[in-house]
């Protein structure tokens, strides 16, 4: 749990990750939404997932305001739902998963509405963070629920997203890669067994996917760099 001031550091009380988040989060890292993020850093993430913890919401603050400044969109909407996106914590392998970004839309609506938000931007907040899920398969309408998508996504590909994805694996007791067959050429895919195979499975298809431009240049970059990942793994095996 952080709690934060304006102009200090914000203090960690009970980090649920796994570094002392004071020496990574400052209050200026969330500028020029360093107020928002005092009051909505607390509610940010639960659980033990360093796949999904602070600095994950502040890598996806960074990408969507890379993203904004090129795009337009409400700033204060598109940071407050990169906040609170994954305020709801459901592991990759629960079959709640396709809800948890309706359960954290929900629960975002609810914070927000005890800060005294307006229902209307309480609404545009709710559906950012409701459409952004790979899972939840809903499409974006607004610009700001665009821009999450791309910003989030962002963060599964390039080298984060290999880190990612090799963190997610352990956690779910997979292996690295089927000895026999690396490359899946004479069996299915099986990214819950091997987590090479979630790049072609998943990690490779997402760049086709961004909504808006200025996601689409920086997704292609990431892109380039998981295809050099995957050549230069499998020279090493
Ligand atoms: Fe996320």
């Amino acid at each position: 749990m952080l709690a934060g001031g304006l102009d200090g550091r914000l203090a960690c009380q009970e980090s649920p990750g796994f570094f002392d988040v004071t020496d990574l989060l400052t209050a200026e890292a969330f500028a020029p939404h360093q107020a928002l993020a005092a009051q909505l850093l607390a509610h940010a993430t639960e659980g033990d997932d360093g796949s999904h913890d602070l600095a994950h919401i502040h890598r996806v603050f960074r990408n969507a305001m890379r993203i904004q400044a090129g795009e337009g969109g409400d700033p204060e909407v598109l940071a407050a739902a990169v906040l609170l996106h994954d305020c709801v914590a459901v592991e990759k392998n629960s079959p709640l998963r396709a809800q948890a970004s309706r359960l954290a839309a929900e629960k975002a609506s609810g914070i927000l509405a005890e800060l005294g938000w307006a229902e209307d931007r309480i609404a545009r907040v709710a559906h950012a963070v409701l459409t952004h899920s790979f899972s939840a398969n809903i499409p974006p309408e607004t610009l700001e629920a665009k821009i999450l998508q791309d910003a989030d996504r962002l963060d599964a590909i390039g080298m984060v997203g290999v880190a990612r994805c090799f963190y997610i694996a352990g956690r779910m007791g997979s292996g690295l890669y089927h000895p026999g067959d690396p490359g899946a050429e004479h069996r299915p895919l099986d990214d819950r067994r091997y987590a090479i195979d979630h790049f072609p499975a998943k990690l490779l298809k997402l760049s086709d996917g961004f909504q808006t431009a200025t996601g689409r240049v920086l997704a292609e970059e990431r892109h380039q760099r998981l295809e050099q990942f995957l050549t230069l793994f499998r020279d090493e095996i």
